[in-house]
């Protein structure tokens, strides 16, 4: 179903150890942005934090996955670490709704996750969050493209939101397309 001025009709739930082969064929869909790994991690994140991941779907196709943990040094904070929606159903909220809705699940005070400075949309939508969370952000290059030992990755800039004290992961994010 193409973007339309309807509204989106899907559900969302924690990933699964089988939804593994449709998640990773959407990741490879959208390289480079989501920088695809091994098979091996994303049936690791679905075995051990499919607490703080998300797949949103569409009667019982996977249109989107959001991944994240609650970082083990800093408990009051989740980390995003990979968003993808898939094309037919981008510009309807969709990264900002997951988004939303693992700060709620796991009741963090921050929000991190890192952007390629190219990256508009996500860019955009960190912003977005913040804004709509009330809260204070901030930007620093987190892993520098030297890091990357100069292999044509694109630096990873750290956008940090909060400290967050209210939620509003409302569905009026998706019917506005
Ligand atoms: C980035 C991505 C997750 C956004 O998903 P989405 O559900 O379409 O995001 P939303 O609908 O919440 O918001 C998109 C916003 O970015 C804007 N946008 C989309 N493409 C844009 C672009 N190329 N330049 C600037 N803004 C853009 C939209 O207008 C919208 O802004 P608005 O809320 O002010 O209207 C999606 O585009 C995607 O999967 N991209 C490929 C993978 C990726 O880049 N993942 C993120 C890094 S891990």
């Amino acid at each position: 179903m193409p973007k339309s001025k309807e509204t989106l009709d899907f559900k969302i739930r924690n990933v699964r150890i089988d939804d593994v082969k449709e998640v990773y064929k959407l990741l490879t869909a959208n390289k480079p942005y989501v920088g695809l790994n091994s098979r091996y991690t994303y049936f690791l994140l679905a075995r051990d934090f499919y607490d703080t991941c998300l797949v949103a779907l569409v009667g019982d196709r996977i249109i989107a996955f959001s991944s994240g943990y609650i970082s083990p040094n800093r408990p009051n904070t989740f980390f995003s670490w990979e968003v993808v929606v898939h094309k037919d159903y981008r510009g309807k909220g969709l990264q900002k709704l997951l988004l939303l809705q693992q700060l709620e699940m796991t009741g963090a005070e921050y929000l991190e996750g890192t952007v390629n400075p190219s990256n508009e949309a996500s860019r955009k939508n960190f912003l977005k969050i913040a804004k709509i969370l009330s809260a204070k952000y901030q930007e620093k290059i987190l892993f520098s493209k030297e890091d990357f030992e100069s292999d044509g990755h694109e630096e990873e800039i750290l956008y940090k939101i909060g400290p967050i004290h209210t939620f509003q992961a409302t569905n009026s994010y998706i019917s506005k397309a």
